[in-house]
């Protein structure tokens, strides 16, 4: 048993010093007030200062003695980068009350009649950020399933990637052409990738963690492949036996194969925030990886919060590290939920500007070589989450619920997440009436 499959040193992350500047960032000495919203003077738009010290000089105190790259990032706090697109609120309008349409907006009217500039400048900023449209990837079948103890049978997985696909969800990462020595659970991957590579409806790509995994993934009718590196040393060695640097050599012989195909490649960047073995890693560390997969032609960089330790205080400073090298539409975030703080993260990467977001169905995953770290973000709730916010991914939620009941059944579980539990409530008291 390699380190590794230890439960996780959560000792380690972060440091106390790192803990104690994050707080002073980023809770009481920066509470919000609703007059003093709206000045336009802190980093995280609406948020205030209650004490003399403003929350940029926090800020720039914390980047400094933390992350010394920050010198050649932008300057957040008077930059306008991040989707400058003004918003109105009940921009669509969506009729409240129904079970699976959660999207109950602020009353328009009342805010309408508010004659308090401030606070509506406020709400503006909340909203301005915020896509009209999240790309949801739905990783369930892939980061799900090579977690579970227990060996899924083939036809159940090909079965749940159909209910996926007829959900409407636009990506399904399907399966991993990995060493079966080292996931045994997705050593059906030829067989799960020739059962559905005809699907219509979503993009359906596979991790190909090198040439070898690549050519078998193509072989089996893979039209779009992913390679996980990782912004840690000792996970990158324990997860594909291998330094960061001889991975991104591996994943450049991938796209450059990829490319001839014509087959893109998404990138993955591991621990981008915490590492089992290491505690806290640095954002410039993240953003160095995330460049080179940017640089190798990876049409998008999923970064991973791969034990779940990301809060906004550690997620902001990775992201303003990343899009400073990588375009902000070419990226995505994928959120381990191992402390519950995937939906705040989730909400703070899309007023910074990211419309892809990963999860997966029923909260399923987790990472063999990360024992300890819990599922990510379940896709119900994202899509709740979002639905709620008025923004559109073209998931089908009812059909949605049903993917992760079937699957959640199969694997002996309570009916999915918090949102899958809840909604059942209501349906089956609803269907007493
Ligand atoms: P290795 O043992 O260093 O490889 O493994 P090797 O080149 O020395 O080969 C050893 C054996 O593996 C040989 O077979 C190869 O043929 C075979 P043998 O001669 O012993 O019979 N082999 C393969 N077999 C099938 N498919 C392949 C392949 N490559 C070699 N592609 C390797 C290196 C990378 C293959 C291994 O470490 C591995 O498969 N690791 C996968 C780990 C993994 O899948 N982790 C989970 C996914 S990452 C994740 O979950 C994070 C993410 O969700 C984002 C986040 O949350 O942060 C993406
Ligand atoms: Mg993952």
């Amino acid at each position: 048993m390699s380190s590794l499959e230890e439960p996780l040193g959560f000792d380690k992350l972060p440091s106390m010093s790192t803990v104690d500047m994050i707080q002073r960032f980023s809770s009481g000495a920066c509470r919000p007030s609703a007059d003093e919203m709206g000045m336009g003077s802190c980093w995280i738009e609406g948020r205030s200062c209650s004490s003399s010290n403003s929350c940029e000089e926090d800020y720039e105190e914390y980047t400094r003695e933390t992350f010394p790259w920050k010198r050649h990032t932008r300057d957040l706090s008077h930059g306008n980068s991040y989707g400058q697109r003004t918003m109105s609120l009940g921009r669509n309008h969506a009729v409240c009350g129904t079970v699976w349409d959660s999207r109950c907006f602020p009353d328009r009217q009342y805010n309408s009649k508010s004659n308090d500039n401030d606070t509506r400048d406020l709400t503006n900023k909340f909203w301005k950020g915020i896509p009209k449209f999240v790309k949801i990837v739905e990783v369930g079948p892939r980061d799900g399933l090579q977690n579970e103890k227990n060996i899924v049978p083939t036809d159940v997985k090909i079965e749940l990637i159909h209910r996926l696909v007829s959900s409407g969800l636009p990506v399904v990462e399907a399966t991993s052409f990995v060493s079966p020595k080292w996931v045994p659970q997705l050593a059906d991957a030829r067989d799960v990738m020739k059962a559905v590579q005809s699907l219509e409806g979503s993009r359906l790509p596979v991790l190909t963690p090198n040439l070898k995994g690549f050519e078998a993934a193509v072989a089996a009718g893979a039209k779009e492949v992913a390679v996980f590196a990782s912004a840690s040393e000792s996970f990158s060695k324990s997860n594909i036996n291998c330094s960061i640097e001889e991975s991104l050599a591996r994943y450049r012989a991938v796209t450059r194969a990829a490319k001839e195909l014509g087959i893109p490649v998404r990138g993955y960047v591991s621990c981008v925030v915490g590492c089992p073995v290491e505690g806290a890693i640095s954002p410039s560390k993240v953003a160095y990886v995330a460049k080179e997969l940017y640089d190798m032609d990876c049409f998008e960089i999923s970064l991973g919060d791969t034990i779940g330790v990301g809060t906004c205080g550690t997620v902001i400073p990775m992201l303003e590290a990343v899009m400073a090298v990588v375009p902000v539409k070419k990226l995505a975030v994928h959120f381990h939920d191992t402390y519950g703080q995937s939906l705040p993260n989730i909400l703070v990467s899309l007023q910074m500007g990211i419309s892809t977001v990963d999860s997966s169905i029923a909260g399923l995953g987790g990472c063999p070589y990360a024992k300890g770290a819990s599922g990510n973000v379940a896709t119900e709730d994202v899509v709740y989450m979002l639905n709620g916010l008025g923004v559109k991914t073209n998931v089908d939620l009812p059909k949605l619920l049903s993917a992760g009941d079937f699957i959640s059944k199969h694997l002996g579980r309570p009916s999915g997440s918090k949102t899958a539990i809840a909604l059942s409530r209501v349906t089956s008291d609803a269907s007493k009436i």
